[in-house]
């Protein structure tokens, strides 16, 4: 029996397997608005058998997007049409989970087809970013505005108020994105965060904004519902955030109601020096559930079946997370339980195209 391919729990909600979409920008919203466009994408990956389906980086503002293609959450109307691809995924057996997002000084980007540079605020589509300090990630971009005491309770709320619309829309697991140099992780950073107040300086200090997010997202999340956190588990960047760092924060979200946390790494630093290779990021999943209990999601390079399956069966993680690897074949789920021998459940319009095992 393949570990890879059996359930897991996360409060009440069962995943049929271990294997889920990584969030993936696909800058092809308008307005915030989803279309045909992620509703097959997101679908498709539902059909080809990952048990959980992360949603995009989904802006909880305008301001919070990293480019005008992102998905929003922040009003209303954005409900129905994410309502239409989490009823979707559910038929399919899958569950759709959302990513939470505020991209802080690394917002109003150009798509990576059209060159990702920054969009100054005075040019067409592009506006002022924020950050916890006045520093832009790197020396050519627009400074960001730093956010005042009164801004970031601003943000709190808009955290709630998307997750609350995330519930109407019909998703059942909720993804912070504290990764990748986005806002959240710009105040936990001290690379980024230079505050004198109460949101910088201390260890405490920095973390505050994340869990005041969490405190106000769980206070609304139903208790049969998981909330995720995804982190940068290291800055990779000496005087940066680190792995101990990470593993003390996860202790803290575990007491805080967080059921699991995703564990990638960088974004902060445009130069880090980063071993890329594969499952490169697996050993930060590896120590914080080790060090901590808190279950973990493995993500980057993670490629094949059956180095998919070692990382559950030896207990590296509770999930791994595919982003590129499921770009290049959506049914890698389907594929994957074949190779490892494993009868699981094909849609019944493709049973003729099932492989014996
Ligand atoms: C097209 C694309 C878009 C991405 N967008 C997001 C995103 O919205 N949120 C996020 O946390 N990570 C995002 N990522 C990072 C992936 O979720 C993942 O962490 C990373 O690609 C490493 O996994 P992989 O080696 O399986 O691709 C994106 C990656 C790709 C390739």
């Amino acid at each position: 029996m393949s570990d890879l391919f059996s359930p897991f729990a996360l409060r009440g909600i069962t995943l049929r397997n271990r294997i889920v979409i990584s969030p993936m920008c696909m800058y092809s919203a308008q307005d915030g608005f989803a279309n045909d466009w992620h509703l097959v994408h997101l679908g498709s990956r539902a059909v080809g058998g990952a048990s959980l389906i992360i949603q995009e980086a989904t802006a909880v503002s305008p301001e919070g997007r990293i480019t005008p293609g992102d998905l929003g959450i922040w009003k209303d109307e954005h409900v129905p049409f994410l309502r239409r691809i989490t009823d979707f995924i559910k038929a399919q057996g899958s569950v759709a989970g959302i990513q939470l997002a505020h991209a802080g000084r690394k917002a109003s980007h150009r798509s990576p087809w059209e060159g990702a540079d920054a969009i100054l605020p005075t040019e067409p589509h592009g506006w002022q970013t924020v950050a916890p300090s006045a520093e832009p990630f790197t020396p050519d971009e627009p400074t960001p505005h730093a956010l005042s005491v009164a801004e970031i309770g601003q943000v709190v709320a808009d955290f709630r108020a998307a997750t609350l619309r995330s519930l109407e829309a019909g998703y059942e697991v909720i993804e912070l994105h504290a990764a990748h140099g986005y806002l959240l992780h710009e105040f936990f950073s001290p690379l980024s965060n230079h505050r004198q107040d109460e949101y910088g300086g201390s260890f405490e200090n920095r973390i505050r904004l994340l869990l005041e997010v969490v405190e106000a997202t769980r206070a609304v999340l139903p208790e049969h519902l998981p909330l995720l956190v995804r982190v940068s588990a290291t800055d990779w960047t000496e005087g940066g955030w680190t792995a101990a760092d990470t593993v003390q924060l996860a202790g803290i979200l575990k007491d805080k109601g967080v059921d699991l946390l995703d564990c990638s790494t960088g974004g902060n630093v445009a130069k880090a020096d980063i071993p890329v290779g594969p499952g490169y990021q697996v050993e930060f999943a590896e120590q914080v559930r080790r060090e901590t209990g808190l279950p973990t999601g493995a993500v980057g390079l993670i490629t094949d079946a059956q180095q998919a399956e070692a990382i559950i069966a030896s207990g590296q993680a509770d999930l791994v997370l595919l982003a590129r690897e499921s770009l290049r074949d959506a049914y890698f789920p389907l594929h994957a339980a074949h190779e490892l021998g494993t009868d699981i459940a094909w849609p019944n319009q493709y049973m003729r195209a099932k492989p014996r095992l």
